[in-house]
């Protein structure tokens, strides 16, 4: 699909994006092996959690319209064929540590882009926990007790930390995952609300097996890297005054947010409110008037590493050069965001270049629409469609249809708010 946006003149309105995809994914993991019925309302919509979802079912869980009936730690069976987790990194490096502790075995394929992602930084650990884990392909689990190890993940990664905690829970001992860079936590923020005997101290995540977890019972918050994109489009259309209702705003996500507002941005909280655990709140998006350079470094990029593709997009309109370094993780995304990024904003004349890290934009640059391409990754198709709000005429973007994997009604969102 070719999407075809134009310069818009004000974005007004209040919108709901959609449920966070990174504690949708947990919920319904989590839910597959409590005791029990969980009710989850708000759930991301996107392919990504579908994907979790289908592999869960394939695993038989119950999981029908907002609940998930899970029968116990020990409550999944062998799926009948390969868990196709889709384009979903998620999906596959989560339930690798589930189903690394099970006792059969299980093979996990996704898409052209996720074969291609590196699974032997969940395969390492998994395998020092006494697990049979092996990459490519991607085959956990089988026979083994596994037991606790402390780990300390060379790259930040909220998957990995989830995949450790997720065979810990099944292992003999104390299982620890020792971060450099504090990284979402909803994994060890739900499991403590489920009962588990999980202990945050610092850096350190450790949890004990547990025999049993409670049920929950939860309404996902607005996904704050869906946001993002609005937060971006919302400061640099002049005219705009966006209301973002019930985002998530756990301080393990709010880096990108904090940024924006430190070069000039205007992003209001109002209604602050805790859901399930989870700290809420509705934003309020108004046009900024000036706008600093900005500069990004390593711990800073990987607690925004969702966000660096619209934050690409914010530099071209920012006063001076703006460096963002410390993201080499965006080459092994759902596509090389260094590059996709790269591309697309040059096409829209741009004048940015990509390191082997990050990127060096100098701003501001006057944009023009152009023809470019998603490299079929939601969050670069998204990013370029904020880009095509300020530049000038239209812009079509190949590929578009990619929004599908966590934002599924992105365009017509842009349309009512237009
Ligand atoms: C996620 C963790 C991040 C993020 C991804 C979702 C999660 O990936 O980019 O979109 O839900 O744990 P990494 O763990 O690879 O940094």
């Amino acid at each position: 699909m070719i999407a075809t946006v134009r310069r818009a003149h004000g974005l007004e309105g209040s919108i709901k994006v959609p449920g966070d995809k990174s504690i949708s994914h947990r919920a319904l993991i989590l839910g597959a092996i409590a005791s029990g019925e969980s009710t989850v309302q708000g759930l991301s919509t996107g392919a990504d959690v579908r994907s979790t979802a289908s592999c869960l079912q394939a695993l038989g869980a119950e999981i029908e319209e907002g609940k998930v009936h899970g029968h116990g730690m020990r409550g999944l069976r062998a799926a009948a064929r390969p868990l196709d987790c889709g384009n979903s990194g998620t999906t596959m490096r989560l339930l690798a540590g589930l189903l690394s502790a099970q006792d059969f075995e299980s093979e996990l394929i996704g898409d052209e882009s996720l074969s291609k992602r590196p699974m032997d930084r969940v395969v390492k650990p998994l395998r020092e926990m006494g697990a049979r884990a092996e990459w490519p392909p991607l085959r956990v689990g089988g026979e083994k007790q596994l037991h606790g190890i402390e780990y300390a993940p060379p790259v930040p990664s909220a998957q990995v930390k989830s995949a450790v905690l997720l065979a810990g829970l099944y292992a003999a001992g104390t299982t620890a995952v020792v971060e450099s860079v504090r990284t979402r936590d909803h994994t060890e923020v739900m499991l403590g609300a489920m009962g588990a005997n999980v202990a945050v101290d610092g850096m350190r995540v450790a949890v004990e097996s547990a025999e049993r977890l409670q049920p929950l019972h939860l309404h996902v918050p607005g996904d704050i890297s869906a946001a993002a994109f609005w937060m971006v489009a919302g400061g640099l259309v002049r005219g705009s005054d966006l209301r973002l209702l019930g985002v998530g705003v756990n301080p393990s996500r709010t880096a990108f947010a904090d940024l924006l507002t430190s070069i000039g941005f205007r992003i209001d909280r109002a209604n602050a409110r805790f859901e399930a655990h989870e700290p809420v709140a509705d934003l309020r998006i108004r046009p900024t008037s000036e706008m600093r350079q900005l500069h990004v470094e390593h711990d800073q990029a990987a607690q925004m590493i969702d966000e660096l593709p619209v934050l690409a997009v914010a530099a071209t309109q920012a006063s001076g050069t703006s460096v963002i370094s410390g993201a080499a993780e965006l080459r092994v995304k759902e596509s090389d965001r260094l590059y996709a990024m790269e591309e697309g904003l040059r096409a829209m004349g741009a004048d940015i270049t990509a390191s082997e890290d990050g990127w060096v934009i100098n701003g501001p640059r006057y944009l023009e629409g152009a023809r470019v391409n998603s490299a079929g990754d939601h969050r670069v198709a998204m990013a370029l469609a904020v880009a095509a709000m300020i530049a000038d005429g239209t812009t079509e973007i190949e590929g578009a249809e990619c929004v599908d994997i966590s934002y599924p009604d992105f365009f017509d969102d842009l349309e009512s708010l237009s």
